[in-house]
């Protein structure tokens, strides 16, 4: 054995809402490295909207997590034992390895952040899948163009936060978000420059969208779902392009998705609705690492991340996401 760690692992399925129960904190034991092998001790780890189907056993785009076992995501940490070429002891990773203090991993399944071009945590926010997400729905999903006027949804959180940023710095002639709360539209306007927000926990989402966007809009990212694309469909002008990322409002349901109330209307509207899944858009990265890098420098870009501390409250923080706990990227740190 190399060293004692510990893991998160899936206890229990959730019946409907998931909840702390269905995890379990638990000692491991990692074995020495064999050769092509490396171990990683985590320095941080990503909890994602997603993670929650995979807590489901039903056939989706993405297997299930197995009970009993450690919980995947992505993590970025140091190598502390190398038996792999290229690979050396002290190298910051990211890896797809977290929910655990130590990974045990072929070398094949990291990547090395040679110099990383910015602190760490980054590279699962803004350098990572969520600003990537951001940057394939505002470019290629729902293209924003020159003068759009653009609805974000879940706007306070990691990857609508950067598409709000982006659709501004591609042109948008006005950005409205949604978020939960009053904090977080002063967080959007004042902190984001977003042009307006709308608090959906206010109620009226069609009326405050109609007051935030009265000519309507061009495009609308999607993070959300439900009564948010209900009132994104109510106020497309004609031609206009919606970006399905995400439907966080149905994700601790036990039922499918409802289609949109006035779906009608986007024949009539001649709407373009494309859904998304960032894992056909990785090669994308290289394109978008020095825009978001270049972004942060001359401050078109802003990463705010949400830091809580301690692998012990991942599964917390984690549910966290679905009472909007988190201003931009929320970060479980495990340890420098
Ligand atoms: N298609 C893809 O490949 C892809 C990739 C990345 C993310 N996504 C999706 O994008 C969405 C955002 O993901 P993220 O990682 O950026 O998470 P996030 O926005 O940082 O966190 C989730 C946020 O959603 C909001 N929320 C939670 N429940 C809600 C509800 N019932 N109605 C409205 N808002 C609600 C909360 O903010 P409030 O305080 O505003 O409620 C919370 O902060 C998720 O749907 C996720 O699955 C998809």
């Amino acid at each position: 054995m190399y060293v004692s760690g510990t893991q998160i692992v899936l206890r229990t399925r959730p019946v409907i809402r998931a909840s702390l129960e269905n995890f379990e904190l638990v000692t491991m034991d990692v074995d020495e490295p064999e050769v092509g092998q490396v171990i990683v001790k985590n320095n941080w780890m990503s909890v994602d909207p997603y993670m929650r189907g995979r807590m489901d056993d039903t056939p989706s785009y993405i297997r299930p997590f197995e009970l009993h076992v450690p919980l995947e995501g992505g993590a970025i940490g140091t190598v502390v034992a190398s038996r792999a070429e290229g690979v050396s002891v002290g190298s910051t990773v990211s890896h797809f390895a977290g929910w655990r203090s130590h990974a045990l991993l072929d070398a094949t399944a990291v990547t090395v952040l040679d110099a990383p071009l910015i602190d760490s945590q980054h590279y699962l926010g803004l350098l990572g899948t969520t600003g990537l997400s951001a940057y394939v729905a505002t470019t290629e999903i729902a293209p924003v163009r020159q003068g759009d006027v653009v609805f974000v949804s879940a706007a306070a959180g990691a990857v609508g936060s950067i598409a709000g940023q982006l659709a501004r710095m591609f042109g948008a002639s006005r950005v409205v978000g949604s978020a939960g709360g009053p904090s977080k539209g002063r967080h959007l306007v004042d902190g984001l420059g977003f042009d307006a927000a709308i608090d959906y926990r206010a109620g009226d989402i069609p009326g405050q969208l109609a007051a935030a966007a009265p000519d309507g809009i061009d495009v609308y990212i999607d993070l959300v779902g439900g009564g948010h694309l209900d009132a994104a469909i109510g106020a497309m002008r004609v031609g206009g392009r919606i970006a399905l990322v995400g439907a966080i409002s149905a994700y601790q349901e036990r039922k499918p998705l409802a289609m949109p109330a006035d779906f009608y209307r986007a024949y009539t509207s001649r709407l373009m609705l494309r859904g998304m899944l960032i894992n056909d858009h990785m090669h994308r990265f290289p394109e978008w690492i020095p825009i978001a890098v270049a972004g942060l420098a001359d401050g078109n870009l802003s990463a705010t991340n949400t830091i809580v501390d301690g692998l012990q409250n991942a599964p917390a923080a984690f549910l966290s996401l679905f009472a909007g706990a988190n201003t931009g990227k929320l970060l479980v740190r495990l340890g420098d």
